[in-house]
């Protein structure tokens, strides 16, 4: 029997090796993905094998992730709850994917994650699994085992399992997207958040930076006027927005397993490009637009959030959102200072502001009697029933 496992390379999925290969005397074959996540993979390789993979996979996704993923984190505004810009949860069904890929050419059912009964990405895991992969099984020892984190370290050390030096007290999820952070002080929602949880936004620089930003078709093509390739340009935000400690997030989240819970989150370019993307839809759009975008930006966010990458819906959603992004070229400046931003200006060719029209001091007026006329017309539902209601 060949077993699949979605390998991180974190503690879990170490001891995940060694477990699956005693339960089920089986060949483990690990895949790690790089989703831009700042993990050594060589190391990840070597633990995997010394956990006793008899097989390993390092897959570069990159600029699939951002290519096919992020474009369109930023042209729907992705952001759960107005807030978590999906790293996580748009990473997860590109993994799945490809441990689904390697599962059919190694001839094998038999699929593993590390996900645990409380997240999010159980859900995520084995729906789009399932999608890809109809008599996929999927087996998930971190939902079966029942070993405390402190278990797990014990079980490591008496089979001699090599486990990766950690942060003890979080549990970090990194990809190009975002960082997540939970656990320890963390979970009680009403302690500050400590400096030593930031990796990403640590201040070391003061004052403000200005950027500029292109947008072409409602992707980012060029920052400060020179083009690149979407992963580098957001590799350089996160870093040079985060020095300055622009990006941090502290929400509460609603979770598809039913609780709330408190989440940190690291994501300068998620942040940076989602603000001045839906700034640059405000330039562009009818108010109809607008209006419609927000709607389908919010249910589109909602639907990836919740695991239902595979729901008919969301690639609905994604090609009216094709559709209005048509129109979003253009360039935003705008400056961080700290962890606050700000909007400096905008400009497209598919704008139909007009200065002369919206200006006071030039260009055109409509006459008194247009206005007159307009006022009372626009009026009359709400006089008339005020009217016939005595009010
Ligand atoms: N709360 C976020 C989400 O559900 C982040 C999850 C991070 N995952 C993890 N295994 N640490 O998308």
């Amino acid at each position: 029997m060949k077993i699949v496992l979605a390998y991180s390379g974190g503690l879990d999925t170490t001891v995940s090796i060694r477990w699956l290969k005693e339960k089920y005397n089986a060949d483990v074959i690990t895949v790690t993905v790089n989703v831009g996540q700042e993990e050594d993979f060589e190391e990840i390789e070597k633990r995997a094998y010394e956990a006793g993979a008899s097989k390993h996979y390092t897959i570069d996704a990159i600029d699939e992730f951002a290519d096919k993923y992020i474009t369109f984190g930023i042209k729907m505004n992705g952001l759960y709850e107005d807030a978590y810009p999906l790293s996580t949860a748009l990473a997860r069904p590109l993994i799945v994917e490809k441990v689904i890929e390697i599962a059919k050419r190694e001839g094998t059912e038999y699929v593993a994650h590390g996900s645990t009964s409380k997240g999010n990405d159980q859900v995520r895991f084995d729906l789009t699994a399932k999608a890809l992969y109809p008599e996929v099984k999927i087996i998930t020892p971190a939902r079966v085992w029942g070993m405390t984190r402190e278990e797990e370290i014990a079980y490591a050390k008496k089979y001699n399992i090599p486990i990766k030096e950690e942060s003890k007290v979080y549990s970090i999820d990194e990809n190009l997207w975002g960082r997540s952070i939970e656990g320890d002080q963390i979970s009680d929602p009403s302690v500050e958040v400590p400096e030593d949880a930031f990796k990403w936004t640590r201040r070391t620089k003061t004052g403000k930076l200005k950027i500029s930003i292109e947008f072409e078709k409602g992707v980012p093509v060029a920052l400060n006027g020179e083009k690149m390739r979407l992963s580098k340009l957001i590799s350089i935000l996160n870093t040079e927005l985060g020095s300055y400690g622009f990006g941090r997030i502290d929400h509460l989240e609603n979770r598809v397993v039913g609780f709330k819970s408190r989440e940190v989150y690291e994501a300068p370019a998620a942040l940076a490009l989602t603000t001045a993307h839906k700034d640059l839809e405000k330039m562009i759009y009818t108010p109809h637009e607008l209006r419609f975008k927000r709607i389908i930006d919010q249910q589109w966010s909602d639907l990836v959030y919740q695991g239902l990458w595979i729901e008919p819906l969301r690639e609905v959603l994604q090609k009216t959102g094709d559709e209005l992004n048509k129109w979003v070229e253009g360039e935003v400046k705008l400056e961080v200072e700290g962890n606050s931003i700000r909007i400096l200006g905008r400009e497209s060719k598919y704008s139909p502001y007009s200065e002369s029209i919206a200006s006071y001091s030039k260009g055109w007026y409509p006459t008194d009697e247009m206005a007159r006329g307009f006022i009372e017309i626009w009026g009359m539902h709400s006089l008339l029933s005020r009217k016939s209601r005595g009010i």
